[in-house]
């Protein structure tokens, strides 16, 4: 909870307009929320607790449950699913031996499939902590998971 606190206080107190930063960043630094985290920001910037929930819910980079180091999410939006996001799926799940909803073994990597990410023209499209990578195919796939394996 002191990492908590210590990013809180790089922002000021009761203004509303940082929630999306400050979630980002607590986020970026625990690798998901929960209620402790969720009720420390709601005291801190004055927001009710559900309206909290409500933002993070809404919005696919936060996350409610433990994931990977690194957390594919991979966009099953109309656009993707037409450009080919199947063999994007089948290819991570090859490559990671595993399906969505689970961890890797050595906590490296975890799957989630998600609605549209919003960078439709640019089909197929994942996100990794939240950075957009668009224009997949399985070979960058590989390229793509070999880097971040190569970062351990
Ligand atoms: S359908 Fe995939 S980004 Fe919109």
């Amino acid at each position: 909870m002191d990492d908590i606190t210590s990013i809180l206080s790089k922002y000021p107190e009761g203004v509303t307009e940082n929630l999306i930063p400050v979630l980002q960043e607590i986020q970026d630094s625990t690798s998901y929320l929960n209620g402790e985290i969720v009720q420390a920001v709601a005291a801190y910037l004055k927001i009710p607790a559900v309206k909290i929930y409500s933002v993070a819910t809404f919005y696919n980079e936060f996350r409610f449950n433990p994931g990977g180091h690194y957390h594919i999410q991979v966009c099953q939006g109309t656009g993707c699913l037409l450009d080919g996001s199947e063999q994007i799926r089948r290819e991570l799940m090859r490559l990671l031996e595993i399906g969505p909803g689970e961890i890797t073994r050595d906590g490296w990597f975890s799957l989630e499939w998600v609605p549209c990410l919003g960078v439709c023209q640019e089909a197929p499209v994942i996100s990794i902590n939240g950075k957009i990578i668009t224009n997949m195919t399985p070979a960058k796939v590989k390229e793509v998971i070999a880097q971040y394996r190569k970062s351990r």
